[in-house]
């Protein structure tokens, strides 16, 4: 138990959660230990989904012919984006004209949108007022940058650390996000690729962090709306610990890819993740061990523990105390 708690407080403090409102909800677990009324702990395991010695199924990985398959069903060539490779890694004109002749119909009739143009002079980001604090988020992700993104309606409050101290400013969404959608309702970031989708209603936006601009650009061939057949419209979205790229609605959920835009596997969340919170904002991993610190629409922070596939501590958050503005 001390381990648990030990290693939940380095993971908050580092994760951005001001230490002292930390440590109050800690005092106050403490407390509810030390009485063994421990309502917080049994509040956790009442609500859970009984697991058991059944360990949930885990999503199927598919194969390359299979991936590559349904690219193709999709009326997509799955060997674009390496040629795309190529052609940076060359820029020549041979290789152009040689990929001109290959033009096959399909790929006429589905033509992406082309990479929105990034303004050559960018205005001077400008930090919003921080008066007033949202109610409620509607989205949460972790960049490659390291930094923690909450979106509440038009706003962004970025939450990172530097030299151990907080650094909380919020921003218009399409101000730090170039290009972006006005409102966010699911985001998330993939780990290996380093991109934070962005999702507003059946719509995604793929960002790359941009070092010397110090802000998020638009990648290739984004925005996209989702193809007719992907059912879900996001509610919420979050890496797993496997690395899968999920997209839930309730009671679904999609593997999604976002390069190709396509949904890869469907099921019922429950089945496949247990015990996630109904109102699940998004989560954030802190890589090495399998916790999950999952953030809920109701302001909560909740410990997740993916082998047990089980919340295993709960916090109440202020959102005062964690992003950038005064008062709730
Ligand atoms: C969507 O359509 C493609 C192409 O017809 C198909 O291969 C794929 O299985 C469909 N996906 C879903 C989730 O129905
Ligand atoms: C998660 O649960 C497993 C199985 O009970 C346990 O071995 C592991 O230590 C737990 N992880 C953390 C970070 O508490």
């Amino acid at each position: 138990m001390r381990f648990i708690i030990a290693a939940v407080f380095v993971a908050l403090v580092t994760h951005g959660i001001q230490a002292s409102a930390f440590r109050s909800s800690l005092q106050l677990r403490q407390q509810n230990l030390e009485n063994s009324m421990m309502p917080s702990t049994r509040d956790v395991r009442d609500n859970q989904d009984y697991i058991g010695d059944d360990l949930p199924p885990q999503v199927p990985r598919l194969n390359k012919e299979a991936k590559w398959g349904l690219i193709r069903a999709h009326g997509m060539d799955p060997l674009i984006r390496r040629r795309g490779l190529q052609f940076q890694m060359h820029h020549s004109k041979s290789l152009h004209k040689k990929s001109k002749r290959e033009v096959k119909p399909w790929r006429v009739q589905n033509v992406l949108p082309k990479r929105p143009v990034v303004p050559a002079i960018l205005k001077p980001l400008v930090a919003l007022p921080v008066d007033v604090c949202p109610r409620e988020f509607d989205a949460v992700t972790k960049a490659a940058n390291g930094r923690t993104y909450f979106f509440s309606r038009e706003r962004v409050f970025q939450v990172y650390y530097d030299d151990g101290l907080p650094q909380k400013a919020s921003f218009l969404i399409a101000d730090l996000f170039l290009g972006g959608p006005r409102q966010v309702s699911a985001a998330l970031t993939n780990s290996r690729s380093g991109v934070t989708t962005l999702f507003e209603g059946r719509r995604a936006y793929r960002f790359r962090w941009n070092r010397k601009t110090k802000r998020f650009h638009l990648a290739r061939n984004t925005p996209q709306e989702f193809p007719r057949n992907i059912t879900i419209t996001p509610a919420t979205a979050f890496e797993w610990v496997d690395g899968n790229q999920v997209v839930s609605s309730g009671d679904h959920f999609m593997i999604y890819d976002a390069y190709w835009n396509l949904a890869t596997f469907t099921d019922h969340t429950r089945r496949y993740f247990p015990n996630l919170p109904r109102d699940l904002l998004g989560i954030v991993y802190q890589g090495g061990d399998s916790t999950l610190l999952m953030y809920t629409k109701s302001n909560k922070l909740k410990v997740y523990n993916a082998t047990k596939f089980k919340v295993v501590l709960e916090f109440p958050l202020k959102i005062n105390d964690y992003v950038g503005c005064l008062s709730a």
